[in-house]
């Protein structure tokens, strides 16, 4: 099928990720695990832990200064501001708003999506769509979550799988390729399988919550492991099939980074070799909607995405969400 030449792209891609690193032998001494366990059931080796007092606009916001560095962009040039997150600084205002003063874009409208893992491929849709319709020329969109502010440490099930971080891009016009396809899906009848019981509107903060611990991540992990190469393996593939090439053609994917085994059976589904998934679920666990984002900037500032490439970023998350974006770079 031939392509058009222009479309909406990512201009640049940026990343922060904190420095303090957790390994798994440090788990060790808190949960009753080993990292032989973690690291042939996941894959992980290490995650980043934010300090006190760093959460995800402080992240977002210095992913997106690295994003906006590489475009030549000046922060007061961005139209649109989407934060990926379910770790925001607080209920209100949105992340995005803290971020917008961050940076000190001033001219910008910005927002915060909710969905979980796939939040960084849901927000460049959005944007994607803004950015067509002709309202803004340029969108920055953010994953950042500090995972482990939500991570219960008595919970050997949890606390070894996340991390905290945050990666950014910049999208708008680009002169040729751009995104080729995106395919969203969500499914609230298996929103019980993961999800954070309380501190919402619903179970406010009280005593019992806390004593519960009902405020930290809650996951049937071997359904969700199911669902994950399920739908992950679908939404590649029907975004392939929207986009016009053809699986051969993809010369990596960018998947979200929750768990190795989910990974090599998701390739195997598509038909993919192992060597074209991109992994750094060693050194961060997972991030939420930060995994993506991340992964999508270090493949670029590691080489491993080239002009005319042809590439699939494919998350899934709590919700149940998921979504893939096809992209010719
Ligand atoms: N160390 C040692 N043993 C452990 C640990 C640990 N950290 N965690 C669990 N175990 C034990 C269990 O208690 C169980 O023991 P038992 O047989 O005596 O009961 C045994 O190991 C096996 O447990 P399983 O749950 O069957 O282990 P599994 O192989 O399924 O791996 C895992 C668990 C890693 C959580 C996997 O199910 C998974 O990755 N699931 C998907 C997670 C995911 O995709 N989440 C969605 C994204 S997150 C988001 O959206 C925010």
């Amino acid at each position: 099928m031939a392509r058009k030449k222009g479309g909406i792209g990512v201009v640049s891609t940026g990343k922060f990720v904190p420095t303090k690193v957790l390994t798994n032998k440090d788990l060790e001494q808190m949960v009753d695990t080993s990292d032989e366990w973690i690291t042939t059931r996941t894959g992980i080796k290490e995650r980043r832990i934010a300090g006190e007092g760093i959460a995800a606009a402080f992240m977002g916001a210095e992913a997106a200064r690295s994003a906006l560095e590489k475009a030549g962009m000046d922060a007061a040039e961005l139209d649109l501001i989407i934060v990926a997150t379910i770790t925001p600084d607080m209920q209100f205002p949105s992340t995005a708003c803290l971020i917008q003063s961050r940076l000190g874009a001033y001219s910008a409208v910005g927002f915060d999506i909710g969905a979980a893992c796939s939040g960084f491929i849901y927000g460049m849709s959005v944007a994607y769509e803004f950015i067509r319709g002709g309202l803004y020329r340029n969108a920055l969109i953010i994953g950042s979550e500090k995972m482990t502010s939500v991570t219960d440490w008595k919970d050997r099930n949890t606390c070894v799988l996340f991390g905290d971080g945050a990666g950014a891009c910049i999208m708008k016009k680009v002169e040729s390729g751009g995104i080729l396809s995106r395919y969203l899906g969500s499914d609230g009848r298996n929103a019980p399988l993961l999800d954070i019981p309380a501190g919402g509107s619903l179970r406010p903060a009280s005593h019992e919550t806390v004593e519960g611990r009902l405020h930290y991540v809650k996951m049937s992990g071997q359904e969700l492991f199911k669902e994950a190469v399920r739908l992950m393996a679908n939404a590649g593939n029907k975004a392939i099939a929207m986009s016009g090439v053809s699986c051969k053609d993809v010369s990596l994917v960018i998947p979200h980074q929750a768990n190795i085994r989910i990974l090599w059976a998701v390739a195997k589904k598509m038909n993919l070799p192992k060597e074209k998934i991109y992994l750094n679920i060693d050194r961060y666990g997972n991030m939420s909607a930060a995994s993506t984002a991340v992964a999508l900037a270090e493949a670029h500032e590691e080489g491993k995405i080239k002009k005319g490439d042809i590439i699939i970023l494919d998350a899934f998350g709590a919700g149940l969400t998921w979504g893939a974006i096809v992209i010719e770079w």
